[in-house]
């Protein structure tokens, strides 16, 4: 069994012939796609990754983990953005949301890097007081000012406990194959590099070394992760939308978007999924989010949300549509169980699963958002596990690459967070940004003068 595209729900939104209209623009997506003649294609190698990906590597991948396994209790990624939640979200997904507490023979894996939190940073580095400690840095420019901070200061950590040469075979560093600040250092340093591909944008990243090798060291099966990937490549390769559920999707997000839905709610009814929404969010957001267009990618885990943005989502201003990833098999359940003196109430469900209980959840914020006019779109997936998760991302690395084309733009650059990363070095002083440092402090006094 694989992935299900659920469109039931949504006949009061869309009509057969919404689908047959959008059908000729999916397959010039789709064509621009295949012919790399759409805008970014420098940046497809994600499309055949699954297949065509360094086997070499690939193994050393495997080599690396078993070390890291074998000699330490900590693992710190440091990265941030497509160099960080891949492998936090599949990790999380394939173990569970509190891996670092569950019973197991494989180390902690804490991540650092991803904010400038000097109190998170400075927390880390008491948890590895007293503990064997691997890193792993990734970035693919190796200039990122967070991730290059808590590399900073982790090297010295190992450094001052291992010495200079024991450290060494404690830092793996994930990089540009050639070029870049990181692949210098660690070149000089003599630490295992692995590579992050020309041809792959960060967000698109997981299934390289960015992802896998956190992702082997945490003891998840990389072989059958790829496999899951690989058929989803075969699988999701055909223009027609009928049957090929990955470009329906892209071509139902737009469908919505053109009748003012620009907010979609990814929904999950498990936590072990938060971190795949994160990884989602960034993909859609990154790579949609431009030319003032774009749908705003947004999540929700139930029935917790419920209870927080329940109100919004039935009666609130009606521009999202919701898309739930639904799990067939849970990893464990629980039974109701009979109390003699029925005190809360619950006698009704005993004898039930909670994963019952979970599904009514389910069908019930269906009908009842549906009610409240939020087109409602169901990812049905059938497990948890490698082979799913794997066709769970190329699934949605391929509909946001056409749900891209589809919206007219690059869903390959990222020009608004470089904006950001400049105008950050200029007023911390990077050498280089020096003019552009002066203008932004005066904008900054000017402001504060006019408060
Ligand atoms: O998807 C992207 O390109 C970004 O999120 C990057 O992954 C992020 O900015 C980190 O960049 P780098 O890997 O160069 O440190």
């Amino acid at each position: 069994m694989s992935l299900k595209l659920e469109t039931g729900y949504l006949k009061s939104f869309i009509g057969e012939d919404e689908y047959e209209a959008i059908q000729s623009q999916v397959t010039c997506a789709h064509e621009l796609l295949k012919s790399k003649k759409g805008p970014g294609s420098d940046f497809l190698g994600w499309v055949t990754l699954p297949t065509d990906y360094d086997k070499e590597e690939f193994e050393r991948i495997k080599v690396a983990a078993k070390k890291i396994q074998n000699s330490c209790d900590i693992f710190i990624v440091i990265g941030i953005g497509g160099s960080y939640l891949g492998a936090r979200a599949a990790i999380e997904f394939m173990k569970s949301d509190k891996y670092n507490d569950l019973r197991k023979d494989t180390p902690a894996i804490y991540y650092a890097g991803n904010s400038l939190s000097s109190s998170h940073l400075s927390e880390l580095v008491e948890i590895c007081e007293g503990k064997d400690v691997c890193i792993n840095m990734i970035s693919k420019s190796g200039t990122t000012t967070e991730p290059a901070i808590a590399f900073r200061i982790f090297r010295e950590l190992l450094e001052k406990k291992y010495g200079k040469e024991g450290a060494k075979e404690r830092i793996f560093c994930t990089t540009d194959r050639a070029k870049g600040t990181l692949k210098h250092l660690a070149d000089k340093e003599g630490y295992e590099t692995f590579v992050v591909p020309d041809d792959v944008g960060g967000r698109f990243s997981v299934l390289t070394a960015v992802g896998l090798l956190p992702i082997a060291v945490a003891g998840i099966d990389i072989d059958a992760l790829m496999a899951g990937a690989r058929d989803a490549q075969h699988k999701y390769d055909d223009p027609d939308i009928e049957s090929n559920d990955a470009y329906k999707y892209a071509a139902i997000r737009n469908i919505l978007y053109r009748k003012d839905k620009t907010v979609e709610v990814l929904v999950s009814y498990s936590p072990r999924f938060v971190l795949m929404n994160e990884w989602w969010k960034q993909l859609f957001g990154e790579s949609e989010g431009k030319n003032n267009r774009g749908i705003y990618p947004s999540s929700a885990v139930f029935s917790t949300d419920l209870h927080s943005l329940g109100q919004f989502m039935q009666e609130g201003t009606r521009m999202m549509f919701e898309t739930t990833v639904l799990f067939d098999k849970r990893t464990r359940d629980f039974t109701i169980g009979f109390d003699p003196e029925n005190v809360d109430g619950l006698n009704f469900l005993e004898g039930k699963k909670m994963s019952w209980v979970n599904k009514m959840a389910f069908e019930a914020t269906v009908l009842a958002h549906t009610e409240g006019g939020v087109p409602q779109l169901v990812l049905e997936c059938p497990d948890f596990t490698e082979y799913t998760l794997g066709e769970i991302i190329y699934f949605f690395e391929k509909a946001c690459a056409i749900s891209g084309y589809l919206l007219a733009v690059n869903p390959f650059n990222q020009p608004g967070v470089e904006n950001y990363k400049k105008k950050m070095f200029a007023l911390l002083g990077k050498p280089g940004y020096e003019a552009e440092r002066e203008v932004l402090e005066a904008q900054i006094a000017k402001a504060q003068s006019e408060l």
